[in-house]
Order: structure tokens, then sequence, then C-alpha cells
């Protein structure tokens, strides 16, 4: 029953059903997950995102959702079947291809990991510096965005001095500024009030209508619903069900 569900779930819009597995920029194939012996986090995951596509990502706490995120964004690797990436299987991938293929990711993580000694500015300028660009070319995009998540006036603020909610904003603005083909957010609303979660929303879907695929895990079940994006449910470690 999992795998027809899930077979079907990366499908936001009706005329993408047949679009194929080319076309999948995320394919889980009975892929499973261990932390430890005793610790399975994922079993049997079977699941195509489609290019293009808008997911969310719910199941109640201790369920895999952050687990079925970091084998998405790389940071772990399967124990158990396959994932693909922009068609590459990561579990046979030589390690010099993963660079490349993290660099079309953007990832706002659960716990934000904002670099303490850099300054919010330099902080969303990271992506930039990795790809050793000059700063001129992405000053004025950074400060915009940080203007418009409503940070401008802490650009030159160290992260320890803001909110749990202005560095999530922070994380956020990190992760979409290079506007990612696949951007990963880890209950990226989880510490802003509900007029806050709506505006950063909006950033997403406006991502996405320039055509980064977009995942979010989240539990903020209103948010989901006002949406109308197709929802993947976890519940201890397997895909019980989709919405769309
Ligand atoms: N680093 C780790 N080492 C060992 N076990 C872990 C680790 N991270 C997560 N787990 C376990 O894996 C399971 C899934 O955890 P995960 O963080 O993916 O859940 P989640 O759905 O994201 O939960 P939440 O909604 O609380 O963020 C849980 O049982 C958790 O205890
Ligand atoms: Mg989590």
């Amino acid at each position: 029953m999992n795998a027809r569900i899930t077979q079907e779930s990366g499908t936001p819009d009706s005329g993408k059903q047949d679009a194929g597995q080319n076309d999948a920029i995320v394919q889980f194939q009975r892929t499973g997950f261990r932390y430890g012996p005793e610790n399975e986090a994922l079993r049997e995951i079977n699941l195509d995102l489609q290019r293009g596509g808008f997911y969310f990502l719910t199941g109640p706490s201790g369920a895999g959702k952050s687990t079925l995120l970091k084998l998405m964004y790389l940071a772990l690797r399967p124990t158990r079947g396959k994932v693909r990436l922009f068609g590459t299987d990561i579990g046979t991938a030589p390690r010099e291809a993963l660079p490349h293929l993290r660099r079309k990711i953007g990832v706002v993580f659960q716990d934000f990991r904002l670099l303490p000694h850099l300054t919010v500015a330099e902080n969303v300028a990271l992506p930039f510096r990795v790809k050793d660009e000059s700063s001129e070319n992405y000053q004025d995009d950074v400060a915009e965005l940080l203007h418009w998540v409503g940070l401008g006036s802490r650009l030159h603020a160290l992260p320890n001095t803001l909110s749990g909610g202005e560095q999530q904003r922070v994380a956020i603005a990190r992760a979409v500024v290079c506007k990612p083909s696949l951007l990963i957010a880890d209950e990226p609303t989880g510490n802003v009030d509900p007029a806050m979660g709506a505006k950063l929303m909006r950033l997403f879907v406006e991502l996405h209508r320039y055509g980064t695929t977009v995942v979010i895990a989240t539990h903020d079940l209103e948010l989901v619903r006002r949406s109308g994006a197709p929802v993947i449910r976890i519940e201890a470690g397997q895909v019980v069900g989709e919405m769309a």
C-alpha cells in the first residue's frame, strides 16, 4: 500500500501525473535509514518528487521528517534502498560528485545553523562565498532580501543577539538567496508569529514560481490547508498517506 500511495504522491498538478521517472528531482526507492541497530528511523520509503513541485511533509514528532530531509540534502546516505537526486544515485556516486549536487540545494535547518562569528549579512551571503563570487555581485540581493524579511536594520548584527524567530528568518534568507533548484525547509515557520509565517510562505511560493522545487516539513496544518499543495504524511518512519 505504501508503495502505491507514494508512487503517486509527487504530483502537485494532475497533468504531471504521467511525467515519468525522468522528471523526478528526488526519488526514494525502498529507502530505509537506521541511526543504529535498534533505531530504524525510516522504512521502505517510495517517493517521487517531481521537478517544479511544491510539497509539504507532515507527521508527529519523531516520525522521521528531518531524517527524510537529511537524506534529500545529503547529510545522510541511506542504509537500505536508493535515493536519487537530480538523477544521481547518492548511495553509489563518488564523493567528488556530491558538492556539485549540494550547491543546487538550499536548506533551512530545523536548528538554523547560523555561523556565530559571522554577521547576519555574511551568513546570508555564504552560498555566494562558497561559489567564490565577488561581493559586488550579491551584496544588494542580500540586503534586499533581509529587508524583505524584516531584518534590514540587523545586517551587521551577530546571530546570538537575535531572537529565535529572527534567526529563523536569516536561515531562510540564506537558503533562498541563490535561487536553488531544490529548497528543503525543516519547520521554517516554527518560531515566528502567524503573520510572519504567512509572509515567509509567500517567499517560498515566489521561489517556486521561478522554478524551484520546494519541500517543507511542518506541523502547521493551517499553513498546509491554506496552500492547497500536496501533503506527504509520515508516521513511525513510513509514508502513510498523501493528500492533494
Ligand atoms: N542523530 C540521531 N541519532 C539517533 N537517533 C536519531 C537521531 N536523529 C533522530 N533520531 C531518531 O530518529 C527518529 C526520527 O527523528 P526525526 O528527527 O527524523 O523526526 P521528526 O519527524 O523530524 O521529528 P520532529 O517533528 O520532532 O522534528 C526519532 O525516533 C529520533 O529519536
Ligand atoms: Mg524534525
